[in-house]
């Protein structure tokens, strides 16, 4: 029976990295995936990490399953932080938390969710978004839209074309919001976007999905949620998915969250006892460890204010690189974009849209051993002092090349 099953296509983004491991070539760079390098190249275990995973190591007693929808003190803090303490949100227990396998997770379950308890809602994405995103929520069966967002003539958001086409969604339509960090392209609405943003989807009578991945790696954990506060401000039903991935550096623990808030607690209970449902029938019950290590670090005040030290730095880092990048290609004489490459740094998070082809990504691998999303998205995360000359010159090399 197995003789007709064909070869799946890789995946556009973790396909990379397969690809990348195979390269013999010692020279190679790696910046496809969006996860976090060091000055050294390497993806090291944060501190508070280690440190809670130490705690946890003496004084865990079972590995005994967690409930459906994890562990509720996790569920607290992920609410903390995605809302504020004593936020109206929270006190009034309009807000349901479950614990699942990474943001991707999160995704899933609020998919198998929509397409269960929501019949015909279409989902919304921004035009482009994260490479998984429509396949996520077309697996789960419901129907993915497009809206319009970025704008590669000025490297930045088309916001008029964006509201315009959030006025043609229908009433219980979901639209999926970056909360930060923009995956693919890193640009984010200004606050007095947000408010106008998060106000059509209400007038529309859509619900927000909020995807929000990349929490504190643009200006830091708060100033990154002012975005999602808007929304909740202006919605009163709204769906989050959240990650640890890479603000705790947890990528292979997958730890993530679903969150819905409804109207009031009694509707909360509702949707939650649905949410259980579905996550039963998906995987039963989440992983317990790396839940365990948040909530850990986060129940200690001296552990997260280290972990909030270590994400700085992180960001930190990140935005350095992007300040080199620049330089870099300046002094190169390549221009990304026709007005120079000052977007680069107007870019927030993880990730840069460079405005490469798909050829010139195409080259970059084949030629130079140098791994990019098709899209042209850069894993900024992903430059070091030790590889940004070799980079830029063979984005120099393949843009000469184009022109
Ligand atoms: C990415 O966009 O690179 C990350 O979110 C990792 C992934 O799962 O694609």
């Amino acid at each position: 029976m197995f003789d007709k099953i064909e070869m799946a296509p890789a995946d556009p983004i973790l396909g990379l990295s397969e690809a990348f491991k195979a390269d013999p070539n010692p020279e190679k760079i790696n910046l496809g995936v969006g996860v976090y390098k060091d000055a050294n190249g390497a993806t090291p275990i944060l501190a508070c990490v280690k440190a809670a995973e130490e705690r946890l190591a003496k004084e865990e007693t079972t590995k005994g399953y967690l409930p459906i929808d994890g562990d509720g003190r996790y569920g607290a803090h992920v609410q903390k932080l995605l809302f504020g303490e004593g936020s109206e949100i929270i006190l009034s227990g309009r807000a349901a938390t479950s614990h699942t396998p990474g943001g991707t997770g999160a995704l899933r379950v609020a998919g198998d969710f929509i397409k269960a308890n929501l019949p015909g809602a279409k989902l919304w994405v921004s035009d482009p978004t994260w490479a998984n995103h429509a396949a996520v929520f077309g697996a789960a069966g419901v129907e993915v839209k497009k809206y319009a967002y970025y704008d590669a003539a000025s490297s930045g958001l088309n916001f008029e074309g964006m509201i315009e086409s959030l006025k043609t969604i229908d009433a219980g339509d979901v639209v999926l919001l970056h909360g930060c960090c923009h995956n693919p392209t890193g640009v984010d609405p200004t606050l007095q976007q947000w408010t106008q943003i998060a106000a059509v989807v209400a007038e529309q009578g859509g619900i927000p999905l909020v995807d929000f991945a990349y929490q504190g790696f643009a200006e830091g954990v708060l100033e990154d949620s002012v975005g999602l506060h808007e929304v909740a401000n202006a919605n009163k039903e709204l769906i989050v998915c959240s990650s640890f991935s890479k603000n705790f550096g947890l990528y292979n623990e997958r730890v993530g969250a679903l969150t819905i808030v409804a109207k009031d607690a009694d509707e909360a209970k509702k949707v939650q006892s649905q949410v259980k449902v579905t996550i039963r029938r998906n995987y039963s019950n989440p992983p317990c460890h790396g839940g365990a290590i948040v909530r850990t670090v986060l129940d200690d005040e001296g552990l997260s204010k280290q972990w909030l030290d270590e994400l700085a730095a992180m960001r930190d880092r990140i935005n350095g690189m992007r300040t080199s990048l620049t330089r870099e290609l300046d002094s190169r004489g390549v221009k990304l974009n026709p007005a120079g490459n000052g977007f680069i740094a107007g870019q927030r998070g993880m990730f840069s849209f460079s405005g490469l082809t798909k050829e010139q990504v195409g080259v970059l691998k084949a030629e130079h051993s140098i791994y990019i999303v098709g899209s042209g998205r850069i894993n900024v995360a992903g430059i070091t002092e030790n590889n940004i000359a070799r980079l830029c010159d063979a984005i120099a090399a393949v843009t000469q090349a184009a022109v």
